[in-house]
């Protein structure tokens, strides 16, 4: 474990992450849950940092359980995450987007772990935003750790979510329930160093990031209201709004949580089989906490997207996320009741 405070290249006095998760008295076997993370992060930022010259570009032959094709870099980065979580005693269990299945770890473990190991695939081979995404329960000890059932907890239960975003810098994004905080790779010394703290989501906003090609599957209602935002003041808004899309959840969260939004993937009826796209347990939920520990608001079409009862390992959600007074709109539109 590193000491609690060092100089970053700017020469300031920083916190890190390991003395921030000591003042926020997290227990010991969870510190060391979140080193694996940690440590399997930093090994993939300095895979995507090297690119093309780590070899980690490109699409394998396979598909995942989704039926997505696969990318080295998904590939290589579960496997990262994977062999680091296994290696920790306190791993119960892991789910991945990349893992058909749940797969058991050590048999007293205190805790298990949901991930997308890299979110926003679409993104790797372009030199885009990418990232990590988890989300940590505590173990249920009447449950096998194989068990689909370990991970049928409602988003509310989770000890700890956060994301690790692979941009221009490398930040990790992450709440134990006490706030929301962000921290910043110091690549020269390997540390995550405070660089945000207890962020606060401004309630209101004129920004809003939708995939809009798919808005001929939307519902009547979510057409309506996107069409209000591009109508901007010659519509009932009687405000401008603009439109951001990053293609990678991990990018649009993470503005939504540096400076307001909303971020929308809603259900549609390109395909019956996946009315939503996004998916619950390594998705939605640990947004979910991140943005309402900030301040925010974060449901799907119908209730809070924390007390969703997870029906399935690889369940997917609509996703309406960010300013509480721009997601409360949107729910209005839609006909939510709030
Ligand atoms: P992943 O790369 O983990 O499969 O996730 C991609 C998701 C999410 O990150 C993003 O918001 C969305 O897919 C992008 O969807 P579009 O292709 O419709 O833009
Ligand atoms: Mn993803
Ligand atoms: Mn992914």
């Amino acid at each position: 474990m590193q000491s609690g405070f060092v100089f970053c290249t700017a020469g300031k006095f920083m916190i890190n992450l390991f003395q921030h998760l000591r003042d926020e008295t997290v227990e010991a076997p969870l510190v060391q849950l979140l080193e694996s993370v940690i440590n399997a992060s930093k090994e993939i930022a300095f895979r995507v940092r090297q690119g093309a010259l780590a070899g980690v570009l490109g699409s394998t032959q396979d598909e995942n359980i989704q039926g997505e094709t696969q990318k080295h870099l998904d590939v290589i980065s579960n496997q990262l995450l994977k062999d680091l979580l296994l290696a920790c005693p306190h791993v119960r269990a892991i789910a991945s987007e990349e893992e058909d299945t749940v797969v058991a770890g050590n048999t007293t473990g205190e805790f298990i772990i949901a991930f997308d190991p890299l979110d926003g695939s679409s993104n790797i081979d372009i030199n885009g935003q990418i990232g990590t995404i988890f989300s940590i329960y505590r173990a249920q000890q009447n449950i096998a750790a194989n068990d689909e059932a370990q991970f049928h907890q409602q988003g509310t239960q989770q000890a700890c979510a956060g994301y690790v975003l692979y941009g221009p810098s490398t930040l990790l994004v992450i709440t134990t329930g006490k706030g929301t905080h962000a921290f910043t790779l110091d690549a020269t010394q390997g540390t995550f160093l405070l660089t945000a703290k207890n962020i606060q989501i401004p309630v209101d906003t004129k920004e809003f990031a939708i995939n809009m090609s798919n808005q001929r599957f939307w519902s009547e209602n979510m057409r309506g209201y996107i069409n209000d935002l591009v109508l901007g003041e010659s519509g009932q808004r009687g405000k401008n709004f603009n439109m951001r899309w990053n293609a990678a959840m991990v990018g649009d969260v993470h503005r939504v949580i540096s400076r307001g939004g909303i971020f929308l993937y809603p259900s549609d009826n390109r395909n019956p089989k996946q009315p939503a796209k996004l998916r619950l347990l390594y998705e939605a939920n640990p947004m979910a906490l991140l943005i309402e520990n900030a301040g925010g608001k974060a449901w799907n079409e119908h209730q809070r997207i924390l007390d969703i009862q997870p029906q399935a390992l690889h369940e997917r959600v609509a996703v309406i996320l960010g300013s509480e007074n721009e997601v409360e709109t949107c729910l209005k539109y839609i006909g939510a009741k709030q």
